[in-house]
């Protein structure tokens, strides 16, 4: 049997990076989580940290703004996933020198992407600005002849779903409530990167998680909802010129929620494009013995 890729996630103790390493460290790859000194002794992540440890999961201590200590953490590994927030993504041109730095050594770097496809979307600011900084962070690791796969994980459930489930009478929806969206529970995502890394059919490609029973315009998901609570909810349409008003009047990060939801669901930037063989992988097709959760289940959970 092949061995397993050794595997340092940057971010793992964030709130997808978290279920990367678990995914990681229980498919058997030898994996590493690069963490500050502070977020050892935080006692929020001690739960999540001993499970790491239960796992085997070994720790390297350092910082993005530490090189020597990135340096030091790629050059133990053959993958380096990165799922640092929105606040350090330029952050990541300091792996991506790191990663030169550190020799020929790395197969496979996996910006932190986990959201739409940044080549295709043309977001309104301030998704826009982010989106930019996502597809230069691309544009570097190219440029470096470093192979990378992006993850294109759409919407988080947890982001997403939860606030719909509050939904007892009324229901706000944006736009016309058809554009079609992705939503995907967190272990499936993780599960589905974890797979992608020792997988050539996915180097140099976006992996987009689209599971054909997980993509729903938000009227279908509201009907799902009514079915499931039994009961008919009131419909408050808000109009596309609203929407981006209220994103120019809103404080950060109300704005940048908003405008990820425009993009999303106003103009439907998940689904609109077809998934060319020269630029993406589709990942329920690579992996059909994945048992992916669906949106209906998931959200029967909060009936
Ligand atoms: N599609 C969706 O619905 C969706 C939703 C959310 C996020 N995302 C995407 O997912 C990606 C990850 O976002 P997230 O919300 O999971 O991030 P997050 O929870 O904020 O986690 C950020 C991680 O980066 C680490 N970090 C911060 N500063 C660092 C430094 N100086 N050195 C080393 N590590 C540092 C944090 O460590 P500490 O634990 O020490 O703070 C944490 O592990 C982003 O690209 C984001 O756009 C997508």
């Amino acid at each position: 049997m092949a061995t397993k890729s050794k595997i340092l996630i940057i971010g793992g103790t964030g709130s997808i990076g978290k279920h990367i390493v678990e995914a990681s460290a229980k498919a058997g790859h030898p994996t590493f989580v690069f963490i500050r000194e502070a977020t050892l002794s935080v006692p929020s992540k001690s739960f999540m940290l001993d499970t790491f440890k239960k796992l085997g999961v070994t720790f390297i201590i350092g910082d993005l703004h530490d090189p020597e200590s990135l340096v030091k953490a790629i050059k133990q590994v053959d993958v380096v996933i990165s799922t640092v927030s929105f606040a350090q993504l330029s952050d990541q041109v300091k792996i991506v020198v790191a990663i030169k730095e550190a020799g020929n050594n790395i197969k496979k770097f996996y910006p932190s992407e986990f959201g739409h496809d940044v080549d295709r979307a043309r977001p309104v600011e301030p998704l826009k600005t982010y989106s930019g900084i996502k597809a230069q962070i691309r544009r570097v690791t190219e440029a470096e002849g470093i192979p990378l796969t992006c993850i294109i994980a759409n919407c988080f459930n947890g982001y997403f779903l939860p606030t719909l489930a509050q939904s007892r009478d009324k229901v706000v929806i944006l736009g016309s409530g058809n554009a079609k969206v992705v939503f995907n529970d967190e272990l499936d995502i993780a599960n589905y990167t974890i797979k992608t890394v020792d997988d050539p059919r996915t180097d140099n490609k976006c992996v987009y998680i689209n599971p054909p029973s997980n993509i729903y315009s938000f009227n279908e998901l509201v009907s799902l909802w009514e079915k499931k609570i039994g009961k008919t909810l009131e419909k408050v349409y808000l109009p596309e010129d609203q929407i981006l008003k209220n994103i120019e009047e809103s404080p950060y990060p109300h704005n940048l929620m908003l405008s990820i939801s425009h993009s999303t669901f106003v103009k439907g930037e998940q689904t609109n494009f077809e998934i060319e063989p020269s630029f993406g992988v589709e990942a329920s097709e690579l992996y059909p013995d994945v048992k992916y959760t669906t949106v209906d289940e998931y959200l029967g959970r909060f009936v």
